[in-house]
C-alpha cells in the first residue's frame, strides 16, 4: 500500500460580490412588488404577504456578509431573480468544466505539477450543469490529462467523498496522482425569492490535488484516514431532475425545483451527527481532539461549527484553530472546508495533525485526518 498525501489545494473565486445590503434592498424590492400585484387576494385574506428580509436576522442566523456569485445582476433584479448565464455552444468549455480549470491549475502549481503527472479527475459537486457526458471529462480534456475522470454527488459533502474515493485508489496503486474539483455553482439552485434560505449560498470552485507521499516536491499533508458516513433525511432535499418533463405538473415554476430545507432540524440533527462523526474517526485512529491543531469544518453557518468546535475540542475554539471563510464566501456547499483549508493551512508545523470535515444533504459526513510533512 502506499501512502495518500494531499500536495496541492487552488481555489477560484468569481469576480462579482453581493453583499447583504444588496440582496436585502433586491428582495424587499421582489417582495413590495408581489404584495402590490396580490393587494386584492391579500385583502380577502387568501395570500400571506411577503415579508422583508434584514441585514442583521441574516448575520445574526448565519455569520454570512457577503456571497460570491457568477452573475450578480439577474440575481439582484426583483424582475428575475436568479443567475443568467448565456447558454454555450456544445464546442465551448462549460462553465463549470472553466471554473474547476482555473482551480486546478493553482493546485498543479502549488504542487509543482503538470497535467501528465495526473491519471484520474473526480468532479465532486451538488450540481452538474448537465447529465453527460461527465464535467469531469471535459475538465480531463481541457487539461490534457490522460487516465480517466467521473462526477460524483454527494452535496455538500462531495469533496471529502471525492478525497476518499481519490486517496483510495492513490493507496491501492490503481491511480498515481488525482484532481478532486469542486466547482459550485449554487446561486443557481438556491431560492433568491424566499427570504428564508436567500442570503444561504454562493459560488467557488476548488481542487485537491492527491498523490503518493513519495511523489510529492515540497510540503504536503499525509492523508492518514478517511471516513464518510450517510443516514437519508428530506431536510435539505431539491426534487428538480431528468424526470421533471414527465410529471404532470413538473415543468412549473415550483418551489421545490430549487433548494429547500428544514432549517432548524437540520441544525439540530446534523451537529450530533458531526461531533460524534469526528469523535469517533479521530479517537478509532488514537488521536484526542488536543492532538488536533486545526478543524477545517463545512461553511453553513458560523453557529454550526462553534458547537461543533467546542464539542469536539471540549472547550470553545481559538479562531485560528478552526477557521471561518463562511463571513466572506457564505455557504459554498462542498467547496467551504476546502477554501478554509487551503486559505489556512500554509502555517502549519511539521508533525502537526488536523482534520477536514464536511457535512449537509444527505445526511451526509465525511472527514479526512491530515498530518503535516514540512521539508
Ligand atoms: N430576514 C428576517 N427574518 C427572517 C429571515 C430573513 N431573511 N428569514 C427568516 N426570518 C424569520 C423567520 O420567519 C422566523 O420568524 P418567526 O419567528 O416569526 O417565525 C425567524 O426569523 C426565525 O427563523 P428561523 O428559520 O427559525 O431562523 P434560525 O435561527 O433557525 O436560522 C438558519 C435559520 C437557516 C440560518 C438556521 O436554521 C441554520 O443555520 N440551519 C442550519 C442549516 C444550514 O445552514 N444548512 C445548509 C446546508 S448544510
Amino acid at each position: 500500500m502506499y501512502t495518500a498525501a494531499i500536495t496541492g489545494t487552488g481555489v477560484f473565486t468569481p469576480s462579482q460580490t453581493i453583499t447583504n445590503a444588496e440582496l436585502v434592498t433586491a428582495f424587499n424590492a421582489y417582495a413590495d412588488r408581489i404584495n402590490a400585484e396580490k393587494a386584492e387576494e391579500i385583502a380577502a385574506g387568501d395570500f400571506e404577504p411577503l415579508q422583508h428580509s434584514s441585514e442583521e436576522f441574516i448575520f445574526k442566523a448565519s455569520g454570512i456578509e457577503q456571497r460570491y456569485v457568477m452573475d450578480k445582476a439577474g440575481v439582484l433584479n426583483p424582475d428575475i431573480m436568479y443567475p443568467q448565464l448565456p447558454q454555450r455552444d456544445d464546442s465551448e468549455p462549460g462553465i463549470m468544466a472553466e471554473m474547476a480549470l482555473d482551480a486546478a491549475k493553482k493546485a498543479l502549481a502549488q504542487a509543482g505539477k503538470t497535467a501528465a503527472d495526473v491519471d484520474l479527475v473526480i468532479c465532486a459537486a451538488s450540481n452538474m450543469e448537465r447529465a453527460y457526458p461527465a464535467v469531469a471529462i471535459e475538465i480531463q480534456q481541457l487539461l490534457g490529462i490522460k487516465g480517466f475522470a467521473f462526477d460524483m454527488n454527494v452535496a455538500c459533502s462531495s469533496a471529502t467523498f471525492g478525497i476518499q474515493a481519490a486517496a483510495d485508489m492513490i493507496r491501492s496503486g490503481s491511480v498515481r496522482a488525482a484532481l478532486v474539483v469542486n466547482p459550485e455553482i449554487c446561486s443557481g439552485h438556491l431560492e433568491w425569492r424566499d427570504r428564508d434560505c436567500h442570503f444561504i449560498f454562493g459560488d467557488v470552485a476548488t481542487a485537491t490535488l492527491l498523490e503518493r507521499a513519495e511523489d510529492a516536491q515540497g510540503d504536503y499533508f499525509e492523508v492518514l484516514s478517511t471516513r464518510c458516513a450517510t443516514e437519508f433525511s428530506n431536510n435539505i432535499r431539491n426534487n428538480n431532475g431528468f424526470l421533471r418533463r414527465s410529471r404532470p405538473d413538473g415543468v412549473e415554476d415550483r418551489r421545490d425545483m430549487q433548494f429547500m430545507q428544514n432549517g432548524r432540524k437540520v441544525f439540530k440533527e446534523v451537529v450530533p451527527m458531526v461531533s460524534q462523526h469526528i469523535t469517533d474517526h479521530i479517537q478509532d485512529n488514537g488521536i484526542e481532539s488536543s492532538d488536533l491543531k486545526r478543524l477545517w469544518l463545512h461553511q453553513a453557518n458560523k453557529s454550526m461549527n462553534d458547537f461543533i468546535g467546542k464539542k469536539v475540542l471540549g472547550r470553545t475554539p481559538l479562531p485560528d484553530e478552526q477557521p471561518n471563510i463562511l463571513q466572506d464566501y457564505a455557504n459554498t456547499s462542498s467547496a467551504g472546508s476546502i477554501i478554509a483549508f487551503s486559505k489556512h493551512s500554509a502555517d502549519m508545523a511539521d508533525g502537526d495533525l488536523g482534520l477536514i470535515c464536511s457535512f449537509g444533504a444527505g445526511y451526509s459526513v465525511g472527514s479526512v485526518i491530515l498530518r503535516r510533512h514540512s521539508a
